[in-house]
């Protein structure tokens, strides 16, 4: 059995990442910012079956230079997730980033330090550095070969999708500049049952949207995929020796009406390329929110 690293423990898809991989019998190193930190509860980790045997987990952060050469050295290869840009955070403040220090620089140095274990670096990127272009609807479908255009994104104000194109052209940089073996998940928007006490990131996003705290629905148009789609995914990148550059994670693309300009362009989103490593269907849009809504009814939050 491998031993991989799964960086950003607590995140809604490392934690998805790390309990698969466990059931599949590897041996799983996650890290996170602080493993003693009550409001955050990395207790459920614990819990994962076969955690107790086969889970380590480090203290790493991705601002701190060589904070990711203990967790990294000796492992098979690393899924890196943790993100200094996630879903719902930071979708206002472009001044405070530099995708220099996005910290993946951090992550994929230390590989390099580890490139005699390591044999792959599986990223997590997100379809917003596909799908923002003037062109979308003419060139769609999009795939794997299409960037986000960042005059679009500053045009719109969608610093989300600005911050992960840049991040992800960084990482291939670094890639190309230190040789090492890249291959990139490119997922849209993520919904699924939670592993983790409390929702992150797009369930969070859900969650407020149905109990109707956050006011009104985002006008945003995109592709949609279930968790454990994105899971599956991720260890197809990992473990396909065919996986290569980019890949594409999306079921449906879908609309929910509101008044935000420049996030509803219609557009389509071409999948062939991980059909063609063999990956079956993807789950349904009812699929994935009927088992987001039963996870939060079991857990009260509903
Ligand atoms: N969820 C989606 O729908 C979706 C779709 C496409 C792509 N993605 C991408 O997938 C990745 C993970 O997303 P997610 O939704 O699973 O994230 P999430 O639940 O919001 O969690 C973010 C993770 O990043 C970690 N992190 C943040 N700043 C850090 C730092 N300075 N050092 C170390 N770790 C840090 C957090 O650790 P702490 O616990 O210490 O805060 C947390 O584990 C992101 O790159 C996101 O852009 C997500």
């Amino acid at each position: 059995m491998a031993e991989y690293l799964v960086t950003g423990g607590t995140s809604f898809i490392a934690s998805h990442v790390i309990k698969t991989l466990l059931e599949f019998g590897h041996y799983v190193r996650t890290t996170v910012r602080d493993s003693g930190d009550e409001e955050k509860d990395v207790g459920f980790l614990w819990e994962l079956k076969g955690a107790k045997e086969r889970l380590k987990i480090f203290e790493a952060d991705l601002t701190v230079e060589g904070s990711f050469d203990d967790a990294v050295n000796g492992v098979d290869g690393v899924f890196h997730i943790a993100s200094r840009v996630s879903v719902g955070r930071d979708n206002n403040n472009l001044e405070k980033f530099d995708p220099n220090i996005s910290g993946t620089m951090n992550v994929m140095n230390s590989c390099a330090k580890s490139r005699n274990t390591v044999k792959r670096i599986v990223l997590t990127s997100s379809s917003t550095t596909i799908r923002y272009r003037f062109d979308a609807t003419q060139v769609s479908p999009l795939n794997e070969s299409h960037w986000t255009d960042l005059e679009y994104c500053k045009r719109f104000k969608i610093w989300y999708g600005y911050k992960k194109t840049l991040g992800e052209k960084e990482a291939w940089r670094i890639a190309a500049d230190k040789k090492l073996n890249l291959v990139v998940v490119i997922p849209s928007f993520c919904i699924g049952p939670i592993p983790s006490p409390k929702p992150t990131s797009s369930p969070r996003i859900f969650l407020s949207i149905i109990k109707g705290t956050r006011g009104a629905y985002p006008n945003f148009r995109g592709g949609f995929v279930h968790i454990e789609d994105v899971v599956a995914a991720q260890i197809l990148a990992m473990e396909d020796p065919k996986a290569s550059g980019r890949i594409l994670c999306s079921s449906s693309v879908a609309h929910w009406c509101g008044s935000e300009e420049g996030r509803d362009m219609p557009h389509s989103l071409n999948t062939t390329k991980i059909h063609e490593l063999g990956f079956a269907s993807f789950k349904s849009l009812p699929e994935m929110f009927d088992d987001c809504i039963k996870c939060f009814q079991d857990m009260g939050l509903l």
